[in-house]
């Protein structure tokens, strides 16, 4: 039995408002909830994919593709953006040697622009994960990148 099967067997009864915590778990075990996994869970509880990636899309938290082991939330809101976020974006990039929003080679890291993240006091803002760092400058992304990259060698 898959773990995608094991997670819709904790939901023995077929029941709609069963679907955020089912796409939870299912995030909580894969990091995203994948194409597969949506139609998936769209036979079981007999609802349209369509409308499983509308509703899963209202809600910022879930992700549609895979994520680094560190996954980097930069904000790019217009208060992050008048502190420059746009120097802090490009130092993630080239500390990381990705183009954008994707996923470092060795699967470590990945990067993605968000939505303001109700801090825009101190921006520019970015989260690794489920930890905030603010009031970021070239100079201390570098370093908080390279604190990461240290854990791994
Ligand atoms: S604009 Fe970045 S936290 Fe609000």
């Amino acid at each position: 039995m898959s773990n995608l099967d094991k997670i819709l067997e904790k939901y023995p009864f077929v029941q709609r408002d069963n679907l955020i915590p089912i796409l939870q778990d299912i995030q909580d075990e894969f990091g995203y909830l994948s194409e597969e996994a949506i139609i998936k869970v769209g036979k079981y509880l007999s609802l349209p994919t369509a409308k499983i990636f509308g509703l899963a899309s209202f809600y910022h938290h879930f992700r549609f593709n895979i994520t680094g082991k560190y996954h980097i939330k930069i904000c790019n809101g217009s208060s992050c953006h008048v502190n420059s976020n746009m120097l802090i974006i490009k130092e993630i990039k080239k500390r990381l040697g990705i183009r954008g929003e994707e996923v470092t080679k060795d699967g470590l890291f990945s990067m993605e622009e968000t939505n303001c993240i109700a801090a825009c006091g101190e921006g520019p803002v970015m989260a690794i994960n489920e930890r905030y760092f603010t009031h970021l400058s070239i100079e201390k992304v570098a370093e908080i990148i390279d604190s990461y990259k240290s854990l791994e060698e």
